[in-house]
């Protein structure tokens, strides 16, 4: 919307195969060329098949991950830092989503997310900021409140300078992998929130620039109507991102 560039990313989450993914960058290669001056996609693989997934993509196409570590890389098994996401070649990672803030196992806390947020943008990566209230959060009245409280976590440590390597991905809970989407009025009233939290924590430029998602069971039947919305500016698409659809939620933006 406005003069913000559309944007679509692709969260393949921990799903995929050699096999799977081969057959969906071909069928994304076989879709229209982007135009770069109307919107941007980026896809997310689990970082294993990352590489991979690059090397078979156009490269109209983006590729970022889906996490990183918090800080510096060193003794840290298992992780990747942020250093090797930018030195490998990737633009973008995605930050806070909600499975890494609620599930058991991983419980990311908003200083966790945020501290990995400063890093990421310090070397130079851009990150999908994903934020959003659970469903008692929301029956409770408390939407704004959690967002905002998300979101303040993040600018304590970025400057007004580093939200143009930010964009938010706002994604309700109760609304990810269930198939019950938010109403156009329900994003755009969270839109338009963040929008509002932005203009006065961080300033009108951010406010007018910062590129707000709408994610949480976006398919190729209800993309349109949401892309309508003055204060949503793209989509983070989970399950149909895996299927040839993705490339109908993309053209959204038309
Ligand atoms: O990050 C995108 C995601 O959480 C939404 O998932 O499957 O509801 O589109 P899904």
């Amino acid at each position: 919307s406005m003069k913000r560039k559309f944007f679509v990313g692709g969260n393949w989450k921990c799903n995929g195969s050699m096999h799977s993914i081969k057959e969906l960058c071909e069928a994304l290669n076989a879709g229209e060329r982007l135009e770069s001056s109307a919107v941007e996609v980026m896809v997310a693989p689990p970082a294993l098949y990352a590489s991979y997934a690059r090397s078979l993509l156009r490269d109209d196409f983006a590729v970022g991950l889906q996490n990183c570590w918090i800080g510096k890389p060193g003794a840290f098994t298992g992780e990747i830092a942020a250093d090797m996401i930018r030195d490998a070649g990737f633009p973008y990672v995605i930050l806070g989503h909600s499975e890494r803030r609620h599930i058991p196992e991983l419980r990311e806390n908003d200083q966790t997310v945020a501290r990995k947020t400063r890093y990421a943008i310090e070397q130079g990566l851009a990150v999908v900021l994903c934020i959003g209230e659970l469903l008692e959060e929301r029956q409770a009245g408390k939407t704004r409140e959690v967002n905002e409280r998300q979101l303040n976590a993040v600018k304590e440590v970025l400057s007004d300078e580093d939200w143009r390597r930010v964009v938010i991905a706002y994604e309700p809970v109760w609304a990810i992998g269930t198939g019950q989407v938010a109403t156009v009025e329900q994003a755009e009233q969270a839109h338009a929130e963040i929008r509002s939290w932005l203009e006065k924590q961080v300033g009108s430029t951010a406010a007018a620039e910062t590129r707000i998602l709408y994610g949480g069971s976006v398919t190729a039947d209800n993309c349109d109507e949401l892309a309508k919305q003055p204060d949503v500016d793209g989509f983070l698409v989970g399950g149909a991102s895996l299927k040839p659809a993705f490339l109908d939620i993309v053209r959204s933006h038309k």
